[in-house]
């Protein structure tokens, strides 16, 4: 282990997660902000090989591997976190009121088991926060996809015209647009999947988007659970194609707590999403079944438990087009990213292979 990585895990040991994560993304963000910061850390750390470069969603991406949904749910640091990088980064999820998440204590660490389980509850600033935000940024900006949810307060019936309302505000902003219908956080959120409730919801966020940019169509997937059964999967992915999204993320966090050994922490954890590395046998077992259903249809970004250039590798050759993580990057530090995709480049050219 080098001195940056033994110094990493000590500070991340001593801080709780959620001060922890405060405190790595203001560094992350002063970084980026201080004179040719950004430039810095983008020549050194972000990804340059053409071989890494991916072409998706009618967008360009420097590198496949991204930061998944809710590392920065309102868009304070998304330069700084692709000149770390990362070949995009998605923001989100936000909602269309601002709100203040779960009581804390919400997310803890599995140190053992490289997871995490988190019960944030889409704490955030809202979808008209975000927007104005991104719309005011200078300088460089990567690939950003918005993640919208449903406002916690919003009963199921009013669901559709909240997430309506989240997409027209942030159409104009949003390099695509994610539908979040799995975080297991908000009450009743994951039963939207269900086709008969997913094929209102998204046909209405299409229209929305449509409506609010008519010059250039806004991408757009929808974000699924590993908890799906498999008939469930194959019926989001039959309706995906139906309604002519663009693509499909698999997965978000699992309520499963399969693979953590202390069950004495995971009882005091109590609810929430598990991610990490335990996750990575049925992310990748839900990509496997989208990609056997959908062929290359659609676009499929694979997320949960890659903590690996060979993690990386397996998921592209399992359909992924694009690939997204979050716990690695907290386990592993701020040049875990400029890492994998490194070594993704190396394993790519030594089987003289390229990213689809
Ligand atoms: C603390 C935390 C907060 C998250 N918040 C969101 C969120 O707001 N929206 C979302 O779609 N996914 C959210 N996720 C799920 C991640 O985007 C990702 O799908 C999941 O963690 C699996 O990837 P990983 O194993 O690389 O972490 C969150 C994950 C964590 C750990």
């Amino acid at each position: 282990m080098g001195v940056y990585q033994a110094v990493y895990r000590l500070a991340l040991r001593r801080l709780p997660p959620e001060a922890a994560h405060a405190a790595g993304f203001w560094l992350i963000r002063f970084a980026a902000a201080v004179p040719f910061g950004a430039w810095v850390l983008r020549r050194f750390l972000a990804p340059r090989d053409p071989l890494l470069r991916v072409r998706a969603l009618g967008l360009d991406f420097p590198g496949p591997l991204g930061l998944a949904a809710g590392f920065d749910k309102d868009g304070h640091g998304v330069a700084g976190l692709a000149a770390l990088g990362f070949g995009f980064v998605e923001v989100g999820t936000v909602t269309a009121r601002p709100q203040p998440g779960n009581a804390k204590p919400r997310m803890f660490r599995f140190p053992a088991e490289r997871a995490l389980v988190n019960r944030m509850g889409f704490n955030n600033a809202g979808a008209a926060a975000l927007a104005a935000r991104l719309r005011s940024s200078r300088g460089p900006r990567p690939v950003v996809g918005v993640n919208i949810g449903k406002t916690k307060v919003v009963p199921e019936d009013g669901a559709v015209a909240d997430y309506v309302t989240s997409a027209r505000l942030v159409a104009d902003v949003a390099d695509y647009v994610v539908v979040n219908v799995s975080s297991p956080n908000t009450p009743g959120l994951r039963d939207l999947q269900a086709a008969d409730k997913l094929r209102p919801l998204l046909r209405a966020v299409r229209a929305a988007l449509d409506e609010a940019s008519p010059r250039r169509r806004v991408p757009l997937l929808v974000k699924i659970a590993p908890d799906l059964a498999d008939a469930d999967v194959d019926a989001v992915a039959d309706l995906a194609l139906d309604l002519g999204l663009d693509g499909i993320i698999a997965t978000n966090t699992t309520i499963s707590r399969a693979g953590l050994r202390d069950s004495a922490a995971v009882a005091g954890a109590g609810p929430g999403g598990m991610s990490g590395a335990p996750l990575r046998g049925r992310a990748l077992e839900v990509l496997r079944r989208l990609h056997a259903r959908t062929g290359d249809r659609l676009v499929l970004i694979a997320a949960g438990g890659i903590s690996s250039a060979d993690d990386a590798l397996e998921r592209l050759a399992a359909g992924a087009t694009l690939l997204q993580a979050y716990t690695a990057f907290i386990y592993e530090g701020p040049l875990w990213p400029h890492r994998i995709q490194a070594e993704l480049a190396g394993r790519l050219r030594d089987a003289d292979l390229a990213v689809p």
